[in-house]
């Protein structure tokens, strides 16, 4: 990170990653985004922040993070300009530092930058004038913070604020992930009980310090046994070609969560996936619409933890 995400007084300036974020400023927005989410609908909150007004600046595809932010920001009233790379200025060689400059110069208070390249939304951050808030929306494989704050929102609701007896399956292309990556830090940071992260070896990362704390086995099924969560990662099918990885069924025999080999973790276990999903590949239909599903979940709370980081960094 190439500007510092908390000053001096703890205030948070840009949300870039959740790497060695303190657990205080972590528990503050979620427990805000919990506040969000509890209230859903309601008006009053169109006065949070008015008169901002809050770009979302896309350099690769999205669905759900580019709408949930806008959602997010309409609901705390501030002005929301979504910005098209495909049809801007950068499609004839403009930089994305000029291109964040000059809409900063029109008044944007706020950027929410993905970006292909990892660090590339730190580096934009450092080029910020004081007082414009940067947040992370994903970085190449480094991070995704707001979907490890929803990721955790959600883990919260379903099984308490207390991650100290939990026991957490991360499945699939760990290497490749910035989600993987980010929830890895927010676990740790919030004291799980017992991180699995489990893949082929071609997708389980190669340092040390990605798996810190964490057991790593190739073995799906010892992964999930008696596992509290499972958190299933998309197959980045460009790893195929790359040669990481065999067929899709190969994969989906291996590595797929199928409804039989759910009954390895606990009766209560639930199941998330940040999307999109390869359907038939990572997980089956039934699981993913099964009853142990929280992946909609997720995509509700990603409207309330965007909304406490926007409150957080934009807010009075
Ligand atoms: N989970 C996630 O980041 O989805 P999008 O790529 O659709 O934003």
């Amino acid at each position: 990170v190439t500007v510092a995400q908390v000053d001096a007084q703890g205030r948070l300036r840009h949300f870039l990653t959740l790497e060695g974020l303190p657990r205080t400023v972590l528990v503050r927005l979620l427990d805000l985004a919990q506040n969000f989410d509890d209230r859903r609908g309601d008006l009053s909150l169109r006065s949070t922040l008015a008169g901002k007004t809050v770009c979302t600046l896309f350099f690769e595809p999205s669905t759900r993070t580019r709408s949930s932010f806008q959602i997010a920001a309409q609901q705390l009233g501030a002005d929301v300009l979504n910005f098209d790379a495909s049809t801007s200025s950068t499609s004839k060689g403009e930089t994305a530092r000029d291109t964040m400059k000059n809409l900063e110069a029109m008044g944007v208070h706020g950027f929410v930058v993905r970006h292909r390249e990892d660090g590339a939304v730190a580096a934009l951050a450092g080029e910020a004038r004081p007082g414009t808030a940067l947040v992370n929306a994903g970085d190449g494989r480094i991070a995704h913070p707001t979907q490890g704050l929803l990721d955790m929102l959600t883990l919260r609701q379903a099984k308490g604020s207390d991650f100290s007896q939990l026991k957490v399956a991360i499945v699939g292309d760990v290497k490749h992930s910035r989600v993987a990556r980010t929830d890895l830090h927010a676990l740790r940071t919030l004291g799980a009980g017992e991180i699995r992260v489990c893949g082929p070896k071609s997708l389980l990362p190669d340092d040390a310090t990605t798996l810190a704390g964490c057991t790593v086995t190739e073995d799906f099924d010892a992964a999930l046994e008696g596992v509290d969560a499972v958190m299933m990662l998309r197959l980045q099918r460009e790893r195929m070609e790359e040669g990481l990885v065999g067929s899709l069924a190969d994969y989906h025999g291996a590595y797929g969560l199928t409804a039989r080999r759910l009954q390895r973790a606990a009766p209560d276990a639930v199941v998330l996936h940040p999307g999109p999903m390869n359907r038939g590949v990572e997980i089956d239909d039934d699981v993913a619409d099964g009853p142990q599903s929280l992946i909609l979940r997720q995509v509700a709370n990603g409207v309330a933890a965007r909304m406490a980081v926007l409150e957080v960094l934009l807010g009075a």
